[in-house]
Formats: structure tokens, sequence, C-alpha cells
């Protein structure tokens, strides 16, 4: 089968991290069934530089035309802020991606570079963050003015009825016996809304228990038990700010992956780091977010669970062997970002050849 996929590099660490994904592309369309081809649309703040626009027409069709988005990074330090980086909103917001899908997991390699004491990483790490991505204090309604600022959180029931819906469904697709809701019902009018449509649509669930947190206190949880999170669906601000939390707790921000998803229609992955001007362009950056972004896609767009765990795999391997110096240990050899990507590229080949 082939699907096409727009590529997005963006810029600063964005072309170095994306050309390891696009290496781990062309090896599954070498050695599977399954064919990628690419397509280049270009997206950020260089190409504001060149056309006026961080997101041409021409890009926002090509994406709009493929079966999913890969995205390296956007934002430039020479700009003003914004100015490259609103692409992903547009993006986000014009092809209606509801699910921010970020998988937090500390491979038992990395647990040296966990910032958590042994006894709190306890069995482990391996949270998924199911954020709303959509509406909330994001959807920027509001005004500012010269004694006073103000957004607004609106919450819809179709806002929430979506993404709590996906939530179920995928703690269940996922084997999970729990899901855990955060929010701030003991003050927020639209998070005492959310809590009742959580329980609402788990009536349809029964098999899958039911945990509600507040954020200030999951914030707390987050570091002292995280190995008792499975799924966790949370609003557009709550999962902007725990899944950083979380991302710190797996070594490196480099290794974040993330899916921008609506089910069924294109869907855009990405690293949820951003474009890091203090190491762009020095072959240094952790390659991995990306290609942890590529297993998302595959998993999530194209159903292709097996070879996605292929990756996950790979990268597993690929750790024991060498690291990007963010993540580097003593006894290993430190890699530049492209031996890093060829490593793992090397050990999903000898997978996939099996
Ligand atoms: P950042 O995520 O780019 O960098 C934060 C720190 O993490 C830096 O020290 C950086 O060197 C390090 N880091 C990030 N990715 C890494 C990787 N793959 N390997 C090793 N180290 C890595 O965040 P920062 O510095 O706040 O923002 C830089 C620019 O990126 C800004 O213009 C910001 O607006 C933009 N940004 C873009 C995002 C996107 O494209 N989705 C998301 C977040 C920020
Ligand atoms: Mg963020």
């Amino acid at each position: 089968m082939k699907k096409i996929i727009a590529v997005s590099k963006g810029d600063g660490i964005g072309p170095e991290i994306v050309t390891e994904g696009v290496k781990v592309l062309d090896t599954i369309s070498k050695y599977t069934d399954f064919e990628f081809e690419l397509k280049d649309a270009p997206a950020g703040g260089e190409v504001w530089k060149k056309h006026g626009e961080n997101l041409p027409d021409k890009s926002f069709q090509t994406i709009k035309n493929a079966d999913a988005l890969l995205f390296g990074a956007v934002g430039l330090p020479d700009l003003p802020p914004g100015t490259g980086e609103s692409a992903v909103l547009k993006i986000r917001q014009g092809l209606d991606l509801y699910v921010n899908l970020r998988p937090i997991k500390l491979y038992n390699v990395l647990r040296d570079k966990c910032p958590l004491k042994e006894e709190y990483i306890g069995k482990g790490i391996d949270i998924t963050f199911i954020r709303e991505n959509t509406e909330g204090l994001y959807k920027n309604i509001g005004k500012l003015e010269k004694d006073s600022a103000e957004n607004l959180m609106v919450y819809t029931r179709k806002g929430c009825e979506r993404i709590i819906n996906y939530a179920y469904k995928f703690a269940k697709r996922m084997g999970h016996r729990k899901l855990t809701s955060v929010d701030k019902a003991n003050l927020l009018y639209a998070s005492k809304f959310w809590r009742t449509i959580f329980h609402e649509i788990g009536e349809k669930y029964p098999e899958i228990e039911k945990e509600d947190i507040y954020i200030d206190a999951f914030c707390q949880w987050l570091i002292r038990a995280p190995y008792k999170f499975q799924t966790v669906v949370t609003d557009n601000m709550f999962g902007d700010i725990i899944s950083d939390e979380g991302a710190f707790l797996i070594g490196s921000l480099g290794m974040a992956p993330s899916g921008n998803i609506h089910p069924g229609k294109v869907s855009m992955y990405e690293p949820i780091h951003g474009s890091a001007p203090d190491i762009a362009g020095k072959g240094i950056a952790n390659p991995i977010g990306t290609i942890l972004s590529i297993k998302l896609m595959l998993q999530e767009s194209f159903n292709l669970v097996e070879i996605g765990n292929e990756i996950d795999l790979a990268v597993e391997d690929a750790l024991k062997e060498g690291r990007t110096v963010d993540i580097k240990h003593k006894d290993l050899k430190v890699l530049t970002t492209s031996e890093m990507g060829n490593l793992i590229v090397d050990k999903l080949k000898n997978k996939l050849k099996n």
C-alpha cells in the first residue's frame, strides 16, 4: 500500500531531525510492502523570510492532499515571536486536529537519565497524555486593555465529548485498565462540565476504572508515583503543562514524540520540542522524538502497529550502544544526529528483514 506523507522540515534543528525521520520512512518503504511517497511542504520562519508567509497556500494544499504530515519544528530567534511558530497553530486549526497525543515512556536503558530517584520511578514510566487541542484558554477569546487583560475558558459539549470519547477508545485499545482525567473542578465551571461528561461517556466503558485528579495534585503525583498512570486525558492548557513536565522525566526533551490528530483525517506528527536555535547546525540534536513520532503516525494514521513497535524496539536497542549528547552515558559512544539516526535504521532494517 502506498501513502503520501507531507514533510515540513521547518527551522533550526528541524531539517536535521526530519532527515533522520525520513531515513526511517525510506527503510520501511524498502523492507515492507508499505510504501511512502514524500512531498515537501515548507513551513515556518525561513519560508516567511522568503515569501512573507509561514504557511504558503501551496504547502497547506500539499498537506491537505497527503495521508499524514511529518513536521520538524519552527521558530527563529531573529524574527518576532510567533512569526514562524504560528504555522503550527494554523495547521492544527485548519485541519481541526483536536487530539494531541503525547506518550511519555522511559526506556529502561535510560533510567540513569530520569531525574527521579529509583524509588519514585518504581515500576517505570509509560504514560500517554491525551490533550484537547482546539478549545479552552488557547482558543484566544479575550481582550487586552490598558489596565486589564482577560481570556475566556470555553469548553463546548462537542469539544469535550470528542476528546473524551477518543481517550476511552484509546485506553481500551491499549488494554489499559484505568483512565485518569485531570481538571480543576473544585474551582472552574468549565472543569465541572468536563468532569460530568467524562463520567457520562464512561458509562459506556464499565471495564475501565475512572479516576479524577485536580491539576495541582496531579503535578505532584506525576513526580511522586508516575507508575500509577497509563492514559491521562485533560484540557488544552493543563495538557500543555503536564506533558512538558512528563517529557523531562524520560531523559530529554529530544526524546518526546507527539501526534496532532483528527481520527480518519490527515494528521500531523512532530517531536514536542522546538527549533532549538542554541544547537542548530551543530549536528548534535537528538532525532528520537521525531523517529518516535513516525511510530505514532504508523500506529494512529495507518494502523501499522507492528512496524511501529519495531521502531520502538530499534530505538531501545540503539540506546544501548550510543547516544546523542543530551542523553550521553560515560560508557557509551557519543553520537551525532545522523549517527544516531543511522544506528536506529540499522537496528530497524534487521528487525524488518526477519
Ligand atoms: P526548544 O524545545 O527548542 O529547546 C529547549 C531546550 O531543549 C534547548 O536547550 C534545546 O537545545 C533543547 N532541545 C530541544 N530539542 C532537542 C533535541 N532534539 N535534542 C537535544 N536537545 C534539544 O524550546 P525553546 O528554546 O523554548 O524554543 C526555541 C524555538 O522553538 C522558539 O522559537 C519557540 O517558539 C519554538 N518552538 C516551536 C515548537 C514547534 O515547532 N512545535 C514547539 C516549542 C517551541
Ligand atoms: Mg508546550
